[in-house]
């Protein structure tokens, strides 16, 4: 029987787990493919005392330094669970050049070295698969790049980050002392949000999940830099009240990419937060869940729902990729070739969308005429008007919503109205799902 043999670099939260899975689980997988699939070594700056606490059999070769796994003779997976960008970053080229195949749980790593790791694949008629790295536990990379093979995949958009849909959800219907800092405080409480949560709350962690969306899909990099990005922080508690009150929506972060086929692929991409209908499906997705919407040329559309991160749901993917993995060197598939495809990125400000607007202006005549007629000079229509009759301490609320605009006509109104002199600079935008 062949033996396929496994590395493991980080033995971490997920590459604990990742061990425990594919020892517990060794006999059903020689069962279901004829091979026997082996953890050859491992790789921590701690190995020793963590192979111990894993009882792991001496015959596992316990490493400090991971780059050492992309040269141990007869490895044929090698799986980066590391984290940051550096370490991981020397160990997937080398392995990958080395024609070792490589599973990454990394949105980082992935995101800002596509192109590099991209081409050590081809070098090394590697594979690489990187399922973990979005939406955690929920198969959804796997789906795009096999299970929809016959279709074009026109738009891939949800929530892509448990800390925010954990603290946006769970201000909802939560006390009147409920706010953005409470929530926060309950989530790295339960565990579900990191000491250092800048990451998410900005929006970067979903960005970079777009960018390794538009990567598998196009065969291209796409920065998460040029991803245009907002993150929750701006929001109030007013806001999440207004919208479930009075709009019946409520604010999901959400990362968008879509993409129009011709001769050249024209992508959207971006994160904002986004006011969604109470009853579309992504406004029941609550606390640390991921849901990733996918429109498909012919299967239509879809939504996946599940853990976005934890230990047993993201090493329930990186053991999904490892069998996948031995089943193409089982079957001798060929290394996976995708020709990049010709990409333009659709600036930001073309994308179209209706907006919500709270502002807070001077209670007095003509205050409200000025901001309408600067939406309306800018050819942007108003759905809706709610002023408040409570002044607040910046003014009295002001809320707006407007008929589907593009993203650089409503700014450039905005900015008219934030420099009137009766309006104060606070103020909250939010898309809103159409
Ligand atoms: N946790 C999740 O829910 C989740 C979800 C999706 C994706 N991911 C991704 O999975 C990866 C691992 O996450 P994690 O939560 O398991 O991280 P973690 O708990 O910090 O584990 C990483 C392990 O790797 C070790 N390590 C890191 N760099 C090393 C180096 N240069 N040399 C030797 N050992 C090194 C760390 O040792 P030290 O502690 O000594 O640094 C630690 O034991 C990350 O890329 C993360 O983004 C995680």
């Amino acid at each position: 029987m062949r033996t396929i043999h496994v590395a493991v670099a980080g033995l971490g939260h997920v590459g604990r787990e990742t061990v425990r899975l594919l020892l517990s689980n060794r006999e059903r997988f020689r069962a279901r493919l004829g091979a026997d699939i082996e953890l050859a070594a491992v790789a921590d700056r701690d190995a020793a005392r963590e192979a111990k606490a894993l009882g792991l059999p001496p015959s596992v070769l316990r490493l400090r330094d991971p780059l050492k796994l992309a040269t141990t003779p007869g490895i044929d997976i090698v799986v980066e669970v590391l984290g940051g960008i550096d370490a991981p970053k020397a160990l997937a080229l080398a392995s990958l050049k080395g024609g070792r195949h490589l599973v990454t749980a990394n949105k980082r790593l992935l995101s800002h070295c596509w192109e590099e790791l991209r081409r050590a694949a081809n070098k090394g008629s590697s594979r690489m698969y990187f399922e973990a790295s979005v939406a955690g536990g929920i198969p959804v990379l796997q789906a795009l790049d096999n299970s929809f093979a016959a279709n074009r995949i026109e738009a891939v958009y949800g929530i892509l980050n448990g800390t925010t849909n954990y603290i946006l959800s769970s201000l909802e219907h939560s006390g009147p002392n409920a706010t953005m800092a409470t929530a926060l405080k309950e989530a790295q409480a339960a565990g579900f949000a990191e000491k250092d949560p800048t990451m998410d709350l900005s929006g970067q962690d979903s960005a970079q999940k777009v960018s390794v969306l538009a990567a598998l899909l196009t065969g291209r990099a796409l920065p998460p830099s040029k991803i245009a990005c907002r993150g929750i922080t701006g929001i109030e508690r007013e806001d999440i009240d207004f919208a479930l009150g009075t709009l019946s929506r409520t604010p999901r972060l959400l990362g968008v990419l879509r993409l129009d086929w011709g001769k050249k692929v024209r992508l959207e991409a971006h994160v904002f937060p986004t006011l969604v209908p109470l009853e579309h499906p992504l406004a029941a997705v609550r606390r640390q869940y991921n849901a990733v919407m996918v429109k498909a040329s012919h299967a239509d559309d879809l939504m996946f729902y599940g853990k976005g991160a934890g230990p047993g749901p993201t090493a329930s993917a990186v053991v999904g990729d490892i069998f996948m993995l031995c089943r193409d060197i089982l079957g001798s598939a060929p290394a996976r070739t995708q020709t990049p495809a010709t990409v333009e990125l659709i600036p930001v400000s073309e994308s179209v969308s209706p907006y919500y607007l709270r502002l807070f202006a001077q209670d007095k005549p003509g205050v409200l005429a000025k901001i309408t007629a600067s939406l309306g000079r800018r050819g942007i229509s108003i759905s809706t008007i709610h002023q408040s009759d409570v002044p607040a301490k910046d003014g009295v609320p002001v809320v707006l919503t407007t008929h589907p605009a593009a993203l650089g006509s409503f700014e450039g109104a905005l900015r008219e109205i934030l420099a009137l002199g009766s309006v104060s600079r606070r103020h909250t935008v939010l898309r809103m799902l159409a």
